[in-house]
């Protein structure tokens, strides 16, 4: 028997149909977002052969330079999503502002924000990177939203994913029913499902955070990691592994994967700002995808689902992974 799989297509359309007054235009609005996922994992294999790497002159809202391919790919997301009447607006980590859809083409129901590219520092040096993305719905008798409308708490995602561009490329998405995860079959230009109903371990003994920050953490912070550091002859009684790859959609399909637990708490670098990480298109989507997985994901001081947005840019500490070690991490948090 031939070793048939399930494409992602085949795989939304049979998830929609157990959904009531579903009407097609989510697994189109999906369709469309795959198709841009594969563009960019084109080009990122590519590399240097198309001549997409290296930095541009400009800063994007964050005062971070925007790297040629942060572009690039934000306009592929623009260009798949805006044509086909399922999205009212977008937002990205690019743009300043969000972007409504132009007067030629229909509006539809949904606001799309994504990371076009994160972890774009490690593009140059051919390490994975990926895009990350999330759908919420337009609120009704709106056909011309503004940034108001996207500030809208995690809880109410319908939708999140990401695409991790690593040695293959995978998709990894939930609606709120559980992660799957698709492999790019560079053959047949599909993504196909290799990685169902994925579960994070509750327990681990592995954790990412960026250490170099170590003088300006929080001390329920240095109290977990010190902790951590100990290995068999602290508290914990067991040794611990860490990784950093500065590629959040690497860290948490690490996570994902074999468990784990990625930090990027509030410290005093980034206090003023609020943290490191964005909100509404970077850790909100990462949490439901957690969430969903059996993980958990939190400030540290809450559930990251239900912040209240302020800001479409609005960055935030992020704590995520097996939830056992969470839950340790927000109980430090407690005690302090
Ligand atoms: P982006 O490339 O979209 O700006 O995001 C990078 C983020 C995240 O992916 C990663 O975990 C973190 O920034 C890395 O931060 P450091 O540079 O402090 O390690
Ligand atoms: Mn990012
Ligand atoms: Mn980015």
């Amino acid at each position: 028997m031939h070793n048939y799989r399930t494409s992602i297509t085949q795989f939304i359309i049979e998830e929609q149909r157990h959904i009531e007054g579903a009407t097609g235009e989510f697994t189109s609005l999906l369709n469309d977002i795959v198709t841009a996922c594969k563009v960019i994992s084109n080009l990122v294999n590519h590399g240097e052969l198309v001549g997409v790497l290296g930095s541009t002159e400009s800063e994007n809202v964050q005062g971070e330079t925007q790297k040629k391919l942060d572009i690039i790919s934000n306009d592929v997301f623009i260009k798949s999503n805006e044509w086909a009447g399922h999205v009212a607006a977008m937002a990205s980590e690019e743009m300043d502002d969000i972007y409504p859809i132009p007067e030629a083409y229909p509006r539809g129901k949904y606001l799309l924000t994504f990371d076009p590219l994160d972890g774009s520092s490690n593009i140059d040096v051919n390490v994975s990177v990926g895009t990350i993305f999330s759908i919420l719905r337009c609120p009704d008798g709106i056909d011309n939203p503004t940034k108001e409308d996207f500030l809208q708490p995690g809880t109410k995602q319908v939708c999140a994913g990401y695409a991790l561009y690593g040695p293959s490329s995978i998709m990894v998405l939930t609606t709120g029913n559980g992660v799957n995860g698709f492999t790019l079959d560079q053959n047949i230009g599909e993504f196909v499902l290799t990685h169902p109903k994925m579960q994070i371990p509750e327990d681990t003994v592995e954790f990412a955070i960026n250490a170099s920050n170590m003088r300006f953490w929080e001390a329920p912070i240095k109290r977990y990691v010190d902790e951590c550091l100990a290995g068999k002859t602290g508290s914990r009684g067991r040794d611990f592994n860490m990784r950093w790859i500065a590629s959040m959609v690497a860290e948490v399909h690490r996570i994902l994967t074999r468990g784990g637990v990625f930090m990027y708490p509030l410290d005093e670098k980034n206090r003023e700002k609020g943290g490191r990480l964005r909100l509404m298109y970077e850790a909100n989507p990462m949490s439901m995808i957690i969430e969903q997985a059996g993980g958990a994901s939190s400030t540290g001081r809450e559930r990251i689902m239900e912040v209240e947005p302020s800001d479409l840019h609005q960055r935030i500490p992020v704590i995520l992974g097996s939830k056992n070690e969470v839950e340790r991490i927000v109980q430090y948090h407690q005690e302090s």
